[in-house]
Parts: C-alpha cells; sequence; structure tokens
C-alpha cells in the first residue's frame, strides 16, 4: 500500500515519541529515588480500624437486627432501663442505634431529643422507621461515635455495644471516648455496670466433643497420632454456644473474673493478666471455662448470658475456651490464669487452669 510522506513522517515521529515516553516511564518507575512516589507505601491498618470495617458490615446486614430484636432478654431489659432511668426533658445519645428502637424508647419516654448515632447503613432503615412509627425528635446522625459532636453535652449516654466476650464489640472505647466529651458531670450512661465469668465446668456428656486424637477407636480406627499434628492456633480450642443444653455444671462459685462501671473506667484501667481459684463444690469432668457476662441497671434488672441461667439472653453466646480433660474433685482447688494483649480481641486471649488436689 502506498503511504503519502506526510503519512510516514506522522508514523515515524509518533513510533519516536512512544520508544521515548516508554524509555522516560521505565527510568523513572526505576529510579529508587522516585520509588516511593509510584509505590506509596500501602496504610497498615491497626485491629481497631479493622474491627470497625467488619462492624460496619456486620450490622448492616437485617438478620444481624432481627436476631436482636426477637430476643425478648435483651429487649425487655433495655425496655425497663429506659422506662426508670430517662426523664423526661433529658437530652439523650443513643450510640448504635441500628433500627433505632433504643431510641425511640428514649423518645417516647419524654426525652426532649435524642442523637441516633450509627455507622453503617442500617441507619438509613432507623430513619424511617422512626417517622412510619410517629418518633419525631430523634436526630439520626450517619457517623462513627469518635466522628460525633455537639455543642452541649448530654443527659444519658445510651447504648448496647455488649459483645459475646463482652470487650469485643469496641464498648470500652466507644462509650469512653463520648464520655469524655459528651456527657455532663454526673450523667448517666445505661447500662453501666458489667462482670465478665470464666468459669471451670463440665459439659453434657452427650455435648462433648473430644479431641480428635482421643478418638481411639471409631468402629476400629485409631485417631491417637493426631496428637502429633495438635493445632498451636488458639482458634481451635474456642468454641461459641448460645444452647442451654451444653455445659452441665460449673465446678465452683461462680465469680466476676473483671468487674467494670463505664462511668468511671479508663481504656487502660483494666488488667491484661487475670488470676483466680476456684475451690470445687461440685465434683466432674473439667472440660474447660465458660465465658459469660451480666450487665446491671438495678438489683433486680439485670442481662445474662450465662449457660446455666434459663433467662439468659439468647442471642448472645457463649465461649467455651477448652482445656485437656481431668476430673475435678470437691474440694480440689482450681487455679485459672487468662492473660490477654487487647480484651477486645479474643484472638490475643491465652488461658491456663492449674488443679491442685485436695
Ligand atoms: C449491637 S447493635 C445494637 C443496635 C441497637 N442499639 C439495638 O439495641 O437494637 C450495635 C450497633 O452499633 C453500631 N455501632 C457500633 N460501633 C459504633 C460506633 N462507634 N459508632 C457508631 N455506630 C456504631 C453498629 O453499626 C450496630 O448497628
Amino acid at each position: 500500500m502506498f503511504l503519502s510522506s506526510i503519512q510516514q513522517f506522522t508514523v515515524f515521529v509518533s513510533q519516536r515519541v512512544r520508544r521515548a515516553c516508554t524509555f522516560l516511564g521505565k527510568r523513572l518507575v526505576g529510579s529508587s529515588r522516585l520509588n516511593g512516589w509510584f509505590y506509596p507505601p500501602s496504610k497498615i491498618e491497626t485491629p481497631a480500624e479493622k474491627y470497625r470495617k467488619l462492624n460496619v458490615h456486620y450490622f448492616s446486614d437485617l438478620h444481624e437486627q432481627e436476631r436482636m430484636l426477637a430476643d425478648e432478654q435483651r429487649m425487655a431489659f433495655y425496655h425497663n432501663a429506659i422506662n426508670r432511668h430517662i426523664k423526661p426533658g433529658d437530652r439523650v445519645i443513643d450510640l448504635g442505634t441500628g433500627t433505632g428502637i433504643l431510641a425511640a424508647f428514649a423518645s417516647r419516654q419524654g426525652a426532649a431529643q435524642v442523637y441516633a448515632v450509627d455507622h453503617s447503613s442500617i441507619i438509613e432503615h432507623a430513619r424511617e422507621l422512626a417517622a412510619e412509627n410517629g418518633i419525631e425528635n430523634v436526630d439520626f446522625e450517619d457517623v462513627h461515635s469518635t466522628n460525633f459532636h455537639l455543642d452541649e453535652p448530654v443527659d444519658v449516654i445510651l447504648h448496647e455495644q455488649i459483645g459475646d466476650f463482652l470487650f469485643d464489640e469496641a464498648m470500652v472505647p466507644n462509650v469512653c471516648d463520648l464520655r469524655d466529651r459528651l456527657l455532663k458531670p454526673g450523667g448517666l450512661i445505661l447500662p453501666s455496670q458489667f462482670e465478665l465469668f470464666c468459669e471451670p465446668m463440665t459439659l453434657h456428656d452427650d455435648r462433648r466433643t473430644p479431641y480428635i486424637w482421643e478418638l481411639t477407636d471409631v468402629h476400629g480406627f485409631n485417631f491417637s497420632s493426631m496428637e502429633r499434628s495438635r493445632p498451636q492456633h488458639p482458634e481451635y480450642y474456642r468454641l461459641v454456644s448460645c444452647d442451654l443444653g451444653v455445659v452441665k455444671h460449673f465446678l465452683g462459685e461462680p465469680t466476676p473474673m473483671v468487674e467494670v462501671d463505664l462511668h468511671t473506667i479508663t481504656e487502660t484501667s483494666l488488667p491484661l493478666s487475670v488470676k483466680f481459684t476456684r475451690k470445687v463444690t461440685t465434683s466432674g469432668l473439667l472440660d474447660g471455662l465458660v465465658v459469660f457476662m451480666k450487665a446491671k441497671v438495678d438489683d433486680d434488672l439485670v442481662l445474662s448470658s450465662s449457660p446455666l441461667d434459663p433467662s439468659r439472653a439468647p442471642h448472645w453466646g457463649f465461649r467455651i475456651l477448652r482445656l485437656d480433660q481431668s476430673y475435678a474433685e470437691i474440694g480440689d482447688e482450681l487455679e485459672v490464669t487468662l492473660t490477654v494483649t487487647d480484651w477486645s480481641d479474643p484472638e490475643t486471649w491465652r488461658w491456663i487452669c492449674e488443679m491442685h488436689t485436695s
């Protein structure tokens, strides 16, 4: 095909320009001095930032909201707490409003103004639900609580930031931040008193899953050599359940391992190692430690996730920290040591339980 000299010239120039640009580009990208500009270091997320993303995603799911709303013990606890302690005229922050249900209870109780804060997309539904239910004096704020600001402090901080492990929904940092910035002196945090338990216990025989290396005769097949592959990661030793039929009994008298009052706690006041003993009062196999929580508003208004409490709030799981089995007799002493790097991250929990026979 015939190319005009203008065409030939254009092709020649564009090829040269392209080659020059490629060469220059390679030199620039390859330059160690410009490396940081072309390849900026990716930001390393802190565990708190990672959890925040997970939380946003988790609570945008309607099923999670359903589970909480269907938990009659939880709803009755909060309804009573609000009816008893929120006074007409109070200004209230509802930290993590979800579907807006607690903000609506506060509004119906006569709160002058409720600020309903949530960082997840569920807040869009909360806004509509409030309008459809005739709730008028609630401001819905689509932000993370640490980015929520007000000119005047409030009378009450209302929240439900309670995880299965009590601290694993960032309750302490979130509430402390709002308390220190936006709660009037003498203002109320609802609920504020919490107990975390970690009790040595026996499982029901038919609910016990042995370690795989303990299975020495599955219809003549022996798994004992699997002990060589015993997992080192703690996740394997942590189970979760909501089922009242799993734990048979505590071996000793349950006593809180940690007690918290959100009016006074600071983020650093929790000890990172807790050691306690239990005198065995009911003999049985020591299968593990069971972790559960209690929240208290008044002596007669308590929320519990205890695996042995028939009126437990059912949507909270209790956790089982597995131990190598041993038999505990009445009078034996069990010495439990729990160390954590970060209470809000169960991945960092490590536990041992030593038995001292009587
Ligand atoms: C356990 S749900 C409780 C929802 C509602 N208060 C209730 O009782 O049904 C916690 C809610 O808090 C929100 N949340 C958690 N941390 C938050 C924060 N720091 N700022 C704003 N919203 C938060 C979540 O998106 C979620 O909707």
